[in-house]
């Protein structure tokens, strides 16, 4: 994202003024990161007379925000969701980042939840082999049978009477 009246105009900002490689530094990412990061809105950029980039140093902040979303497997578009609710240039704030890391760390514990169940259903695989599309409990997570034990229990001789 390009803005208008880039700050190195004024010498009064040109200590602030960063370049891709500088802010690829201080961030520990490759200057692509940085360029990719620009170009899809989730920092924002002036221009050299020469059409090169320039930044504030709150984008080293906005990309560490954008780093941490990542470590904790957030889409790109929701980080970019959350930097959009924000003023223009602004760099989450201590408040936004606590609301923000709160709800991740819900949808985390969901995601942890699921794959625990999903790795519980595929203990009921392991030494069964049937990849069964009725039966096996990977295929067929509501499967009753399941509740009889490991494998497929109908091949195993366990009926479904009585089942819920
Ligand atoms: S392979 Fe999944 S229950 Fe048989």
């Amino acid at each position: 994202m390009v803005a208008k009246n880039p700050p190195e105009d004024n010498p009064a900002h040109r200590d602030d003024v960063l370049t891709v490689g500088q802010v690829a530094d201080r961030c520990g990412v490759a200057p692509s990161a940085v360029r990719y990061y620009d170009e899809q809105g989730l920092i924002v950029s002036t221009r050299t007379s020469g059409g090169q980039r320039r930044f504030n140093r709150e984008t080293i902040r906005r990309i560490s925000f954008i780093l941490a979303a990542q470590r904790v497997g957030r889409p790109l578009s929701e980080v970019r969701e959350t930097l959009d609710g924000l003023p223009r240039n602004q760099t989450p704030s201590q408040n936004d980042w606590s609301r923000v890391s709160t709800n991740w760390r819900e949808r985390l514990d969901a995601q942890i939840e699921g794959l625990t169940q999903l790795r519980d259903r595929l203990d009921e695989c392991i030494g069964c082999g049937c990849l069964s599309l009725d039966r096996c409990a990977i295929y067929n997570p509501e499967d009753k049978a399941v509740s009889l034990g490991a494998g497929a229990r109908y091949l195993l001789g366990d009926s479904a009477d009585g089942l819920a």
